[in-house]
């Protein structure tokens, strides 16, 4: 980061929110219109798929609103490609369950590799038909159909396998029940209550049950900026030697700002300004400025809170005083790509101290200038966090690639020009 740090800057759009938004209005009555949707690959993936099923969705450009108008899903003539992103293959399965025709999903490489039983099995005990051609994990082949209630406790704290369950709940006309060891982000529960939809949490429980209408209708909807992308351009802010970064419309989902509140504790302060409320979503103005910081220790409680954020997190790390260590991090493993063995590796890479250790990530943070190339194994979040890293003073840290930012945050590259970095 150069001396000038600062300025003022927006965030693409949520990225989880967008998926949901565009999924919820594909099924829901009549035409909806949505603003500030996410343009990134991720979201065009989820449009394209819709498309592929019958909805009708006009082009996802910046600055344009999109129109989404349901038609009857329909048996779709290809597999439903879902490019690089799991919240739209996982999501869409859960749609695909309520369905009574066969399609075959599948991905790009690195989600062909991720794993699905953690949606599909729960699918299948409620009555979905799934068969998978390589193991556990894409391409398989679904057939949705008549489905059975389900009362299920997840393994592990995911808002893709819960948000799949509701979706299947709702396509399927059934009752869902989820229980998860941590709550995950609740985008798709807020949509659900904002839309009317019969939602409830009962004893930690989250609770869909369909009503006697079986239809929900259309909505206009703004989605807020993301916060886990907002996260790269407070790093840059907290690690420049000057200046003030206002980032607004930021989502401020407390299932989703753990980053913030870790980040406090190492010492930097992030003022919230301007709340206010926005499609069920809480959103803010914040204004970051450069900060001293200490290692903490992030407990497997707040993983679920910033789960996207380790990579970003984990580079601040290498710049605090002494050792951040994050625990249970293991699901890292099965992220866009193991981002658990390669934080750890492009952290060494660069000369920073860095070791997975069973499932926990430790980092030791140097004042020395971050040096060497970095494999970014087309990971959109550790290509952006290693270019936050190599803005420090003295930096010098190549990339394998930068292109996989436009995965969740298309302009990033010149935002982080724009703010100085
Ligand atoms: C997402 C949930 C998270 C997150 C992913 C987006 C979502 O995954 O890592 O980037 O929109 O539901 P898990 O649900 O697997 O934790």
């Amino acid at each position: 980061m150069n001396a000038r740090g600062g300025g003022v800057v927006r965030p693409p759009g949520d990225k989880s929110i967008s998926h949901r938004v565009l999924m919820l209005a594909a099924l829901a009555r009549g035409t909806s219109e949505i603003d500030g949707l996410l343009t990134g690959d991720d979201v065009k993936s989820t449009a394209r798929v819709l498309r592929q099923l019958g909805a009708e969705i006009s082009p996802i450009r910046a600055g344009a609103a999109v129109r989404v108008r349901r038609r009857p899903l329909t048996t779709p003539h290809a597999p439903l490609y879902c490019g690089n992103s799991g919240t739209t293959a996982r999501l869409l399965l859960g749609i695909l369950a309520g369905q009574r025709f066969r399609a075959r999903v599948t991905g790009d490489a690195s989600l062909r590799r991720r794993p699905m039983r953690r949606v599909t099995e729960p699918l299948r005990t409620m009555g979905a038909e799934i068969v998978e051609e390589q193991g556990d994990g894409l391409p398989l082949a679904i057939r949705g159909g008549r489905l059975r209630s389900l009362v299920y406790t997840s393994p592990i704290a995911s808002a893709q396998v819960k948000g799949a369950l509701l979706l299947a709940g709702l396509a399927g006309r059934v009752a869902v029940t989820i229980r998860e060891p941590y709550r995950s982000r609740d985008h798709t529960e807020r949509l659900f209550v904002h839309l009317g939809l019969n939602l409830h949490e009962q004893g930690g429980a989250i609770a869909y049950e369909p009503s006697s209408r079986s239809h929900f209708r259309s909505f206009q909807l703004s989605v807020p900026g993301d916060v886990s992308s907002a996260a790269f351009l407070v790093a840059a802010a907290v690690l420049a030697e000057r200046g003030e970064l206002l980032i607004e419309n930021v989502g401020v989902n407390p299932t989703r700002t753990g980053f913030l509140v870790v980040l406090e504790r190492m010492g930097a302060h992030v003022e919230r300004v301007n709340l206010r409320d926005s499609g069920g979503e809480p959103v803010a103005d914040l204004i970051v400025r450069p900060a001293e910081l200490t290692g903490t220790e992030v407990p497997a409680a707040e993983i679920p809170t910033l789960v996207d954020e380790v990579p970003v997190l984990a580079v601040l790390a290498s710049r605090a005083r002494g050792e951040t260590a994050f625990r249970e991090v293991g699901e890292l493993r099965v992220k866009e790509s193991n981002r658990l063995e390669l934080l750890a590796a492009n952290l060494r890479a660069v000369g920073v101290r860095a070791e997975a250790r069973g499932n926990d990530l430790h980092v030791e943070g140097t004042e020395r200038p971050p040096r060497g190339r970095v494999d970014t194994a087309a990971d959109h979040r550790l290509a952006m966090a290693f270019a936050v890293l190599a803005a420090v003073p003295g930096a010098d840290v190549r990339l394998s690639e930068r292109r996989s930012v436009a995965i969740s945050y298309p302009g990033f590259f010149t935002d982080l020009k724009r703010i100085g970095a």
